[in-house]
């Protein structure tokens, strides 16, 4: 059979030639591997330079939802690439508080240099937690790492809240928490990471407006699982509660969250990604690696 422009094609009709094998799709089969029985999905089988099918976004967002962490190895992007994988998943704005890289201004360099002491995130929290509508998410991609240590921990927190008893459940549920950016310095005395006090009185005075009240059970808007919404670094006080009032039981919240078996960690190579929902999990950057340079490229998605 031939077309109007006599160009040959096999006739649809007629009997067939042998199958031959379709050109494999590029990144419709992803692997999907726990990271723990609660707490983060690998997903193998993708390469982020290549567009990503519709099917295949699905299954990384319910991963991403479900499990918390979604994390990808050997993946060589460029900032164009990191970005536009961000973007399938919501609005990446610009970065707030980060030195951006070279031409990206959405995408953060989370950096921490041989003579440097502290580091970002160091403790355990979820993005921006103080603002009323917090983000989505991060896409984390590792550029330079430490020989050894810089990993990250995970928590799940709708692990955490499945696994409290129905009696503080039932207290929860109706109390509301504050949460302060300010309270990221106040939070933590370990030698490392105090503040001067100079410095204390430039964060309390720069960050004095930023805070705001959330339920301390919430409902994720994804999956509908309830999640325990509460953090050490910025949550400050149970609303109504005084500071001290709160303490015991918000220091046993964030015990109970972040035990084992409501997390899992996150060994890097160079070219891994991190990819976390900010409704589900909490994170921690391990600051464990000082004398050695640590670049992470960081995209957030809003919520
Ligand atoms: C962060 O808290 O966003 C930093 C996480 C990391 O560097 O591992």
């Amino acid at each position: 059979m031939r077309t109007t422009t006599g160009t040959r094609v096999r006739s649809r009709t007629g009997p067939r030639a042998r199958a031959r094998p379709r050109a494999a799709i590029p990144n419709a089969a992803p692997v999907l591997r726990p990271m723990s029985a609660t707490t983060g999905m690998e997903v193998a089988g993708v390469d982020l330079r290549q567009p990503l099918p519709e099917e295949t976004t699905r299954a990384i967002r319910r991963a991403l939802c479900e499990w918390g962490v979604v994390t990808f190895r050997d993946q060589a992007i460029a900032p164009a690439q990191h970005l536009a994988f961000a973007r399938r998943f919501g609005e990446v704005p610009p970065s707030e508080f980060l030195v951006t890289a070279p031409g990206f201004p959405q995408i953060g360099e989370i950096r921490k240099e041989p003579d440097q002491t502290r580091n970002v995130g160091g403790n355990w929290h979820s993005d921006h937690s103080f603002d009323p509508v917090p983000p989505l998410g991060a896409v984390l991609y590792a550029r330079e790492l430490p020989a050894r240590g810089g990993d990250t921990l995970f928590a799940n927190m709708a692990a955490a809240y499945d696994s409290l008893s129905d009696g503080l459940r039932e207290t929860l549920s109706s109390l509301r928490a504050v949460h302060a950016k300010r309270n990221a310095f106040h939070a933590d005395d370990r030698p490392e990471r105090r503040p001067s006090a100079a410095q204390r009185a430039r964060f309390d005075e720069e960050y004095a407006g930023r805070e705001c009240v959330h339920p301390v059970i919430t409902t994720h808007p994804e999956t509908g699982r309830r999640v325990l919404f509460v953090n050490p670094t910025y949550t400050v006080r149970f609303e109504g509660w005084t500071g001290r009032e709160s303490a015991p039981l918000l220091q046993y919240l964030h015990a109970h969250a972040t035990r084992p078996e409501n997390t899992c960690r996150f060994q890097w190579r160079e070219g891994s990604i991190a990819f976390w929902d900010n409704r589900t999990a909490l994170h921690y950057a391990l600051n464990d690696y000082h004398g050695a340079r640590r670049l992470m490229h960081r995209a957030v998605v809003a919520g």
